[in-house]
């Protein structure tokens, strides 16, 4: 029996394999690169990346729970020309997807920076990222409400002809209403989801951990919430979505496939196991080997039907 086909095609992204980093999690793929090596992944989505560059919120910005990461970063980033400077000749030359994904305190800075990345052949994609809940301004203010949420994204999409997805944040009580707004906004693609709003507190210091207060959880005990808001939103929308939240396995990418995304990509996961997309892309074929598919396409919100 042939090997089956798991190439993915979401917008004018052509993959290799499904699997993609979440961003905030590989960085820009340098210090990775001898670990978990760019050549493994379908797409690789950079870290938040601004106009200026960002220092991020004061340390400690990471805590671990008992099934999960909470992070408060801030979107430490080098700033938009840096990056066009430093990281994307170099990410260029590695034969995979790039995909930026973009941070903006008001819609004039999306529209920049899709502008910028407009003019560079070596990124695919962009990401918009509209749901970070650790910035105090733009971001999931965006993100939170359909309005808001639709007007950006048009503008955006008069400025950048290539593949458009949009981050989406968990942390409302309407996201199908935004997916939506998005969709008809001119997004290619929805990423779904982004953190949960979460915060630990240190009982002796008698307050949270995190300087922030409050940052953003992913990891295992994120994924029932995170294929619960794809499943939801693959219920009313028709433009391809790529599933994360919590993904360790391949049977967590099958269970995102199953409930309808087409892609998915992987984020806390990679801090603990550098091997991740070979073995998930491994362990999908097998699956669809023991299954009779032919193409991950026909797997795609299988458990729906
Ligand atoms: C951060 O940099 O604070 C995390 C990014 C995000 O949640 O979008």
């Amino acid at each position: 029996m042939p090997d089956p086909v798991i190439s993915v095609k979401i917008g004018d992204l052509q993959m290799k394999n499904p699997v993609m980093t979440a961003s905030g999690c590989y960085g820009y793929g340098e210090e990775y690169q001898d670990i978990v090596p760019l050549e493994a992944w379908g797409a690789v989505v950079v870290k938040g990346t601004t106009c200026a560059p960002r220092e991020g919120n004061p340390p400690p910005r990471l805590v671990e729970t008992p099934s999960g990461l909470i992070n408060s970063v801030g979107l430490h980033n080098p700033g938009i020309e840096t990056v066009i400077e430093r990281e994307l000749p170099r990410l260029g030359e590695k034969g995979v997807p790039v995909v930026v994904n973009l941070a903006g305190e008001s819609e004039e800075e999306y529209i920049y920076l899709a502008r910028r990345l407009e003019e560079r052949a070596e990124v695919e994609a962009v990401e918009l990222n509209i749901s970070c809940p650790n910035v105090k301004k733009g971001g999931i203010a965006f993100g939170s409400d359909a309005v808001s949420a639709g007007k950006l994204v048009a503008k955006v999409r008069e400025n950048f002809s290539r593949t458009l997805l949009v981050k989406l944040t968990p942390n409302v009580g309407n996201l199908p209403e935004i997916a939506g707004a998005v969709e008809k906004a001119g997004a290619d693609a929805l990423s779904l989801i982004n953190t949960l709003r979460a915060m630990v507190i240190d009982i002796h210091a008698q307050k949270p951990v995190l300087p922030a207060g409050t940052g953003g959880l992913s990891g295992p005990a994120i994924k029932p919430v995170a294929l619960r808001a794809v499943w939801e939103v693959t219920a009313s929308v028709n433009v391809p979505v790529v599933g994360m939240g919590g993904i360790f396995t391949p049977e967590d990418a099958i269970e995102f496939i199953l409930a309808g995304a087409n892609a998915v990509a992987v984020g806390s996961a990679i801090f603990v196991n550098p091997r991740i997309p070979a073995e998930i892309v491994e362990g999908i074929n097998s699956y669809m080997k023991q299954k009779g598919y032919e193409n991950i396409g026909e797997m795609v919100g299988a458990a729906r039907q």
